[in-house]
């Protein structure tokens, strides 16, 4: 398997997660309400799965190594605008997130924060994913050599295999920090 193989395959998890919210956003839509419980669970995928575990693999291994290339203007620019496609993918979380909090405690108004961010994060996500798969992915291999290729699909495993422990270590340390 290509390095950029468990990137692909974590896109098709995400994208049938974002189907699965937008189903969820027509019943909100049709009901006037949320079931908060479901944003903390969407905001918990999108975050320790589509952020944390997605994204920190292609920054902190495959930007990062590519920022040791000589990449076409072209490419260099496309890579800033998937970078900070993360940063806006992040921002609207926390918003989503802080809706949540007032809805929860009795801000009915806060709804239509709820559905307008879950709607941007169903509307942009797929493009992001696109642009990687189709665009991004395939340039950005041409930089690298079969062996550096593979080392990168390994460096990828040890990252995911830190991945649970650390979700666990954080929801402990927070806990904790409350008392
Ligand atoms: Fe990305
Ligand atoms: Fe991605």
């Amino acid at each position: 398997m290509q390095a950029r193989g468990p990137l692909m395959i974590e896109h098709r998890l995400i994208e049938r997660m974002l189907s699965v919210v937008r189903n969820t956003l027509s019943e909100v839509e049709a009901k006037h309400k949320v079931d908060p419980v479901f944003v903390d669970t969407a905001v918990d995928f999108i975050r320790v799965y589509a952020d944390r575990t997605h994204h920190g693999k292609e920054e902190d291994i495959l930007f990062r190594e590519l920022k040791n290339k000589q990449l076409t203007a072209e490419d260099r620019q496309i890579m800033e605008e998937l970078i900070e496609e993360h940063v806006f993918g992040r921002q609207t979380t926390k918003e989503l997130v802080e809706a949540n909090t007032r809805y929860r405690n009795g801000d009915e108004n806060a709804l239509t924060d709820i559905v307008a961010n879950l709607q941007t994060l169903t509307e942009f996500y797929p493009r992001h994913i696109e642009k990687e798969d189709k665009v991004f992915f395939p340039s950005s291999r041409t930089y690298f050599t079969d062996e550096e290729d593979q080392a990168m699909l390994a460096a990828f495993r040890e990252f995911d295999r830190n991945m649970i422990h650390e979700k666990y270590e954080t929801l402990v340390d927070k806990f904790e920090r409350q008392k």
